[in-house]
């Protein structure tokens, strides 16, 4: 498959954020709770480097709930604390103001230390398209105390979010790119719609959603459309069995491949198909 991306955009982005990143002591990383690896920027340790950094596992509602626990636990056994989140509700905000604090403590000591009081911490959204970072910005900072004017060193334009007394949020959230370095997670982002799927063989990306359904989450697809046992099926006939079951014919009466696809893509995404997460941690792999 063919995924198309534009270099000059994340040239431009990678300078913007490395100028942002002076001004900020905490980066709140957001990942897809569904594909934490395909959809996180490998350069991001570069980036970051010397900054405290939280990982929200964003969409944990669409994703498989023992799977949000392993990659909790895989983010912590790397140093770096993680929660899962829906943006779009304010239910994990007491713990994530927790891991806030925790994250910045050593920031605040350091301040201490050099007679600087009552300096907040300031903090950066950051991840690729679509993560969910205007979501959360929005949702975070609704208890936001006022918006404070620009800072010297920031694009001008650029606003911090006072969030309390003790921290500050820049309210524009930093682009990261995601990295094709290999086939599967192009498809990863393609599945959940962190990229345009317009560009891409849709049939080919249901198949290997349908394979990572037969062996993962065998009963998804059987309960969704009453399907009987998927497990002697290829990927090519559980296709055929969705298209049949869901009347989803071409005008010469054969199954639409293409609607089929689009339909199996549509119920993943929106957590018809139930909460499934497409990556675990390397370890937890069976
Ligand atoms: P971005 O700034 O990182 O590009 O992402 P954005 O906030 O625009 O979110 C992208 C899409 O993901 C939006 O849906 C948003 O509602 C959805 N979203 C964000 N966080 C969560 C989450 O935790 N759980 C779920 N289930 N969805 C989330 P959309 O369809 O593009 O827009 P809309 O229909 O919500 O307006």
């Amino acid at each position: 498959m063919n995924y198309q991306w534009y270099p000059g955009h994340m040239t431009k982005a990678f300078r913007q954020m490395t100028e942002d990143m002076k001004l900020i002591d905490l980066v709140i990383e957001l990942v897809d709770a569904r594909i934490p690896v395909s959809s996180r920027n490998p350069d991001i340790d570069k980036l970051t480097k010397g900054k405290a950094r939280i990982v929200l596992l964003n969409k944990a509602d669409l994703a498989d709930p023992k799977a949000n626990e392993a990659w909790i636990r895989f983010f912590e056994r790397t140093g770096t604390a993680a929660i899962g989140l829906d943006a779009r509700s304010r239910d994990g905000f007491k713990k994530l103001d927790l891991l806030v604090r925790d994250a910045s403590r050593e920031k605040r000591e350091r301040d201490k230390k050099r007679g600087i009081l009552n300096r907040p911490v300031r903090t950066i959204v950051v991840g690729i398209p679509n993560v969910g970072k205007s979501t959360f910005i929005n949702s975070f900072s609704k208890k936001a105390v006022a918006k404070t004017g620009n800072k010297p060193g920031v694009t001008k334009g650029k606003q911090w979010i006072r969030l309390s007394d003790t921290l500050e949020l820049l309210d524009t959230p930093g682009i990261l790119w995601p990295k094709f370095e290999n086939n599967t997670i192009g498809e990863n982002l393609a599945i959940t719609g962190s990229i345009n799927d317009d560009i891409l063989d849709r049939a080919e990306l249901a198949a290997a959603l349908v394979r990572i359904l037969s062996e993962r989450y065998p009963d998804a697809v059987t309960a969704r459309y009453g399907i009987k046992d998927t497990k002697d099926l290829t990927p090519a006939e559980v296709m055929e069995e969705i298209g049949r079951t869901k009347s989803l014919y071409t005008k010469g009466q054969e199954i639409d491949y293409n609607r089929t696809a689009g339909r199996l893509i549509d119920d993943f995404r929106s957590g018809r198909l139930g909460r499934i997460s497409l990556e675990v941690p390397p370890e937890e792999q069976t």
